[in-house]
């Protein structure tokens, strides 16, 4: 039987191992982590991640040939294949700070893969690395290896979270990268059969590693460099009276273009994007090459200045304060059909418009107090390193509440903040809303969920991204 073993089991260690389980019932698969209540959470009845589909998955193999373990050495000695799917989070000190990718997580993974490993293995980073990273991964390997071979693979994740089920289920397409030596393309022929259980052969695509490895960085710029250009457009349709839903819709019929990623937004959350690019950025300064850095830059400079441009339309419209007003924050995760925060445009939201003294009461149905209340008080890039290691959650911030009920969250509110798309705010009952809340009653729709003029004939002042502005609007700065 073949032994797969995966090390990190969180977003994508756990749903991917999840269905390869699944696909595959005569692999064995256990998934391994160092933070025990993530693994205690795999075995329970909650898991520790929202995914739609993901529970059902997981009841149909876990005990047969799935399995979540904190045993790391044991299930990595006994592996032949062993993936890993470590947090890679962006430098907070050092060489690179602020963009280079750490790889402490990832280099301690591969010295213990090297210290316990009794036979061959193949090694597959999961994870989204610099490129060459394998190159490093393989020297750590070798120089410790006791006569056991290990071969390395590329083979980056391109699920996204809120469809990973189904993402992983039909993918676009597995890419797997290796060496060009009969080793390494042995080895692509055994992982590319454990996907073939599932995944057409026309959609398996084998590259050589660092082709691998870029193309990750390559696919999340410009999924966010569309983003980011929408965005722009957005605060152009407001400045002309242009709508950019219509906008976006007329450029995505054009086949070259294409109509997905066209939705323009308060900024692009998650934790990849912006890491992802800060990654590239760097590795295209140490290449030489400036004006490639920053090109690619600007697409997260945009998604930053989107989020400020966004506070402050609430800061100006308000009578240009804030300060001691409740405002309710509607939705906390980076998008819907996740419970995941990292990176979220609600953290710099919910920041701004604290820095202006307002009171949050912020609702979301997946996020939990405790994970808001730790957001609000990490600093930048902590979040992406292993639950252990981050600051604990502070005792209470006197300016932020968090309910359980989006009317309980507006209620008394002066104004409200539309902070992630979730059905549920589309089919609020908006008199009802309106009934309960101070007047003059603001909305602030960061994600284009509400009907703008069903709300404005209730009463509402509305301000909806990228959408012809509210008459009181009109003369009011966008950008401080
Ligand atoms: N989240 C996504 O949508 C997504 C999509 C594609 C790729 N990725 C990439 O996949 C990687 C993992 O992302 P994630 O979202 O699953 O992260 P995550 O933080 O949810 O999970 C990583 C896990 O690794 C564990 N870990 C860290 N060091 C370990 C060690 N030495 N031994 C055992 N366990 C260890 C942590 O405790 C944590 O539970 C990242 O490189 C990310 O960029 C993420």
């Amino acid at each position: 039987m073949v032994k797969i073993c995966c090390i990190g089991a969180g977003y994508v260690g756990g749903p991917t191992m999840a269905v390869i389980a699944l696909k595959c019932p005569e692999i064995e698969v256990v998934v391994v982590d160092i933070a025990a209540p993530r693994i205690n959470a795999w075995n329970s009845d909650h898991l520790p991640i929202y995914e739609p589909g993901l529970d059902d998955v997981v009841k149909q193999c876990r005990g047969k040939n799935l399995f979540f373990s904190t045993d790391v050495e044991k299930h990595v000695a006994e592996a032949d294949i062993v993936f890993v799917s470590v947090n890679t989070p962006t430098k907070t000190q050092g060489l690179g700070a602020g963009k280079a990718a750490d790889l402490t997580y990832w280099e301690s993974a591969a010295r213990m893969i090297a210290d316990v490993s009794k036979s061959d293995k193949i090694v597959v980073e999961k994870s989204t690395v610099p490129v060459k990273t394998a190159e490093a991964i393989e020297r750590i390997l070798t120089h410790n290896r006791k006569g056991i071979n290990f071969t390395i693979l590329s083979n980056p994740e391109f699920l996204a979270e809120g469809t990973a089920i189904a993402d992983l289920f039909k993918p676009d397409r597995v890419l797997i990268g290796g060496r060009e030596t009969p080793e390494g393309q042995k080895a692509i022929h055994s992982l590319k059969s454990v996907y073939a259980h599932w995944v057409p052969e026309d959609r398996i695509l084998c590259t050589n590693l660092w082709s691998a490895e870029l193309s990750k960085l390559a696919a999340n710029a410009f999924l966010a460099q569309r983003i980011s250009s929408v965005n722009a457009m957005s605060a152009l349709c407001e400045a002309t009276g242009a709508d950019v839903s219509q906008v976006s819709h007329s450029i995505g019929t054009d086949s070259r273009i294409g109509p997905k990623f066209l939705n323009a937004s308060v900024g692009f959350g998650g934790s990849c994007f912006q890491k992802d690019i800060l990654n590239l950025v760097y590795i295209c300064e140490c290449n030489g090459l400036p004006e490639v850095a920053n090109y690619w830059k600007q697409v997260i400079k945009v998604n930053d200045y989107q989020k400020m441009r966004f506070v402050n339309r609430v800061v100006s419209s308000m009578f240009n304060t804030v300060s001691g007003k409740k405002i309710a924050v509607l939705g906390f995760a980076f998008k819907k059909d996740t419970g995941d925060t990292r990176e979220t445009p609600a953290i710099d939201v919910c920041k701004g418009l604290l820095g202006d003294k307002a009171k949050l009461s912020i609702y979301d149905p997946q996020v939990t107090e405790d994970q808001i209340m730790r957001d609000l008080a990490m600093k930048k890039f902590d979040w992406d390193h292993p639950a252990h290691l981050q600051p604990l959650s502070p005792t209470s911030n006197k300016q932020v509440s968090v309910v359980w009920d989006a009317y309980e969250a507006i209620k008394d509110a002066h104004g409200i903040c539309v902070m992630t798309e979730w059905d549920e705010f589309k089919n609020l009952d908006y008199q009802k809303v309106y009934d309960s809340m101070q007047k003059p009653a603001f909305i602030f729709d960061g994600r284009n969920v509400v009907d703008v003029n069903k709300l404005r004939e209730i009463g509402f002042i509305v301000y909806s991204i990228g959408k012809p502005l509210d008459s009181w609007l009109k003369d009011m700065p966008a950008v401080a």
